[in-house]
Formats: structure tokens, sequence, C-alpha cells
């Protein structure tokens, strides 16, 4: 079986030579520190060898509700935010048909992700494309308390009973929280859903290999156990005792120390050529922008899709601030064969295409950007994906956590908290007046006058 890789030379380019070998040592270390649990966050590291501990019966159990699901229903609603959600639609929308609401067949579900914002005509648009569709939902919450999810929780549950009645309603509502706490496993256990567990060592955004990406995986049809055994292959080969030289994420986390620290670059683009992987830089950036940023360090994660923003971002990459770097995702082969069509006209001069793959075009585009981007000053790294696969997707999500917690060590932060989000909750909940907050909502409408 083939293997996602990594070509670092156009970053190593931008560094002093050895720069980036100073790393190993720290990488190494990073690398013992979260096989030992000796790092800060350390009760945060079931995600480092759960792909290769997941039994299959296990899986078959996911998949069997995944089953029941799609029997019953149109459309599945997953709810949840960030790590709740981010992982499952990642995977999702680089698998399934681009156009996947139009070609749906029958006996697939359309699943659809809400739960993620407070926006009203979302969510009353949501509700009134709901209303005639059989519906399930899965609601995905570790805390069970997070505003955005409860309530779309709160909107779909009425809904989904009012439709179907109470008691059918919990044969197509499944929970995805904590074993014992949080208002969600309060809510499930009373009314009697199914519910799977969100294990308190694995932290929201590295909970993709949990339920809470596996299911609603499994719900849109897609090969769970594939996923798995990619993420399982690179686990071992992101291991301890591979040398650094042959571990994609041991050195993608020394480049991208070596170009923050010695060359001050300070925002990583991932890139993707294809429009399908949108959401997996989505996901990438929540991975490491809520683990590397804070106490005032980390890299920015930001993310482009080409060569659609080649046409807006493409002249501030090329000659904005000096401040950036590029990781490509680049997919060797599509799963489609289409040609660039002959035109007898041939107004728009491009017939010297005619009859390529259009692939073969999006790859000189591609080529063509790296080497515009390297000579206006951006480092740029690539990492070469065999085909859009389960298998692939699975070693390529796994290689960015483990990459991920390497980075977050090597840059001496926590990368399995995340103390910094509670900032806008505080505020938000004392401008509502909510119960329990009488002096911050006493302070903050001080500030306000
Ligand atoms: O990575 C994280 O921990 C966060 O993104 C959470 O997943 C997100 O805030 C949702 O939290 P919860 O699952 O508790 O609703």
């Amino acid at each position: 079986m083939k293997s996602i890789s990594l070509d670092i030379t156009k970053a190593a380019q931008f560094l002093k030579p050895g720069a980036i070998q100073e790393y190993e040592p720290k990488v190494k270390a990073a690398q013992e520190a979260l096989e030992n649990g000796t790092c800060p966050g350390n009760d945060f590291l079931g995600w480092l060898h759960l792909p290769s501990s997941i039994k299959p019966e296990f899986l078959d159990e996911v998949q069997t509700v995944a089953h029941s699901l799609r029997e019953m229903c149109d459309v599945i609603v997953v709810a949840g935010i960030g790590g709740s959600y981010l992982g499952a639609r990642a995977v999702i929308e680089a698998l399934q048909n681009s156009f996947a609401w139009l070609v749906r067949q029958k006996g697939t579900p359309a699943v659809v992700f809400a739960g993620n914002n407070i926006g009203e005509d979302y969510l009353s648009e949501l509700e009134d494309c709901l209303k005639d569709r059989n519906f399930g939902v899965i609601n995905i919450s570790k805390s069970g308390t997070t505003t955005e999810t409860a309530l779309t929780f709160r909107l779909l549950k009425k809904l989904c009973e009012e439709q179907r009645g109470k008691e059918t309603a919990k044969d197509v509502i499944v929970t995805i929280t904590d074993a014992k706490k949080g208002a969600a496993r309060i809510c499930a256990d009373k009314e009697g859903y199914k519910t799977f567990v969100i294990p308190d060592n694995v932290g929201g955004r590295f909970s993709v290999f949990t339920p809470v990406g596996l299911l609603p995986i499994a719900c849109a049809g897609f090969d769970i156990k594939a996923l798995i055994n990619g993420a399982a292959d690179m686990e071992r080969a992101t291991g301890k005792h591979i040398p650094f030289d042959q571990n994609i994420a041991a050195q993608y986390a020394a480049v991208r120390n070596a170009l923050y620290n010695e060359a001050g670059k300070k925002i990583e683009i991932m890139v993707n050529y294809q429009p399908k992987l949108h959401f997996i830089s989505e996901w990438w950036k929540q991975l490491f922008g809520e683990s590397e940023g804070k106490e005032h360090k980390g890299i920015f994660p930001a993310s482009c899709d080409f060569t659609t923003d080649l046409h807006s971002m493409g002249q501030w990459i090329q000659e904005g601030e000096r401040s950036i770097f590029e990781t490509v995702i680049s997919i060797e082969q599509p799963n489609r064969n289409l040609l660039f069509p002959s035109d007898e006209e041939n107004l728009d001069g491009l017939n010297f295409l005619a009859g390529k793959r259009i692939d073969e075009v999006n790859k000189m585009a591609e080529l063509g950007t790296c080497l515009a981007h390297v000579d206006g000053g951006v480092p740029n790294m690539r990492i070469s994906v065999p085909t859009l696969n389960e298998y692939y997707i699975g070693q390529l999500l796994y290689f960015f956590e483990i990459a991920c917690g390497i980075s977050g060590n090597v840059l001496g932060v926590n990368p399995f908290n995340q103390p910094g989000v509670e900032a806008y909750k505080k505020n938000m909940f004392a401008l509502l007046n909510k119960p329990g907050y009488e002096a911050e909502s006493k302070a903050i409408q001080a500030r306000l006058k």
C-alpha cells in the first residue's frame, strides 16, 4: 500500500543549512514526552494510539447504528461545533460527490451539519427544510453544554418528536457525549437514546477517530474500517522509533518550528487544488490553531482553495508581507477522468489544451504557482496524497494529529487545552444575564456605558 509523503525541499531552502536538523533533539524529546505521557496536557493523549487500538467489533457497532439511521432517515443532522463536527464534515466532503445534494440516490440520506453557529436564519431555514422530511439527529457534545449545539438540539428534538412521535423519535436520535456527565448525557439517559462515549482523554479536535467522526462518516456511506486502517498505518509510520529523516510528522513539525523561529514565518497557509478538501483545511485550522495559539505564541493557520483563491488572495501571497509559508495538499490521482474539450471556434485560444486530462492542467497550475510563490519568498511544503479515499484520508488526518502533538510540544505550549475559548463565552453569558454571572454582567454593562 502506498503512503502519503512530504516534500520539504522548497521550504528548507529558506533556512540556513542544518536548521531543520537542529530541531531533531527537540522533536525527539516531544515524541518521547507524548509516548511516556510526560508532556503538558498528558491527560488528553487518548488519541495517540487510538487507531491501532480500535476493535473491529466496535466499528461493527458504529456501522450497525449508522445502518439503522440510514434506513429510517432521508436526512441526518449532525449537531456539533468545533471538534464535534469538523472531522466528520472534512471526511464526508472530501469523499462525497461535490454536488451530492443534486445526485443523491435513494437509500443514501443527506448528512448535514448544524449546531455550529447561532444564526437565526440558518436554523429557521433548517427547520423549514426538515419539516417535510424524515430526519434523524446525531447530537455531539463532549461537555454537553455548548450553547450553539444545545440550542440546535432543542429545536431538532422538538421537531423530530412532533414529526414522528416521542417513541419513534428515540430510534433516530443518537447522542455522542461524555460517559457520565453533562446535559447531553442526562437527556440521552432520560429519553433512552442510543449513545456513544467520547473518551475522557480525547479532546474534541483530536476526536475524528472516535464515534464523533465515525458515526456521521458511516451514515454518509463511507468505509470507516478503511479510514481507521489508514490512520493506524500512519500511526506506525510516525512512531518514535522511526528515524527523524523518515518520519514525515517529525519533519513537518520541525520545518514549521524552524520557519517560525528562524525565518519569521508567522502564518501557514494550507492550500489545496481540489475544492473537496475545503473542510480538511477547516479541520486542520482548528487542530493547529486551538492547539498552538497560546501564551502569545503560535503560527496562525490560514487556508486557501486554489486555483479559486489565486484570483482573490494570489496577489497578497505573491507580493504581500513575507511572513507566510504554504503547505500544499496535492492529490496525485483524481478519481474521475475528464478531458479538456476541443472547440471549433477556439475563441478563448485554449485548443492547445484539448485532449489533455483536466488534472494535467491543474497540476501545471499547482507547479507554476509553487515556483512563483517560492520565487516571491514563500517557503512551500507539499503533502502528496496518492488518491482521495478513506484509507489515505485516515493517513492524512492522523499525520496532522501527531505532527500537531509534536509541534505544539516543540513550541513549548500545552497543545491539548484551550483556555482562550472561554473568554467570549463569559462575556456572552454576562451580556445575556445568565444566572450565576451577576458580577460579570454588572462589570460588562459598566464597560459599555
Ligand atoms: O476541540 C475542542 O475541544 C473544541 O473544539 C470542542 O470540540 C468544541 O468547543 C465543542 O465542544 P463540545 O463537544 O463540548 O460541545
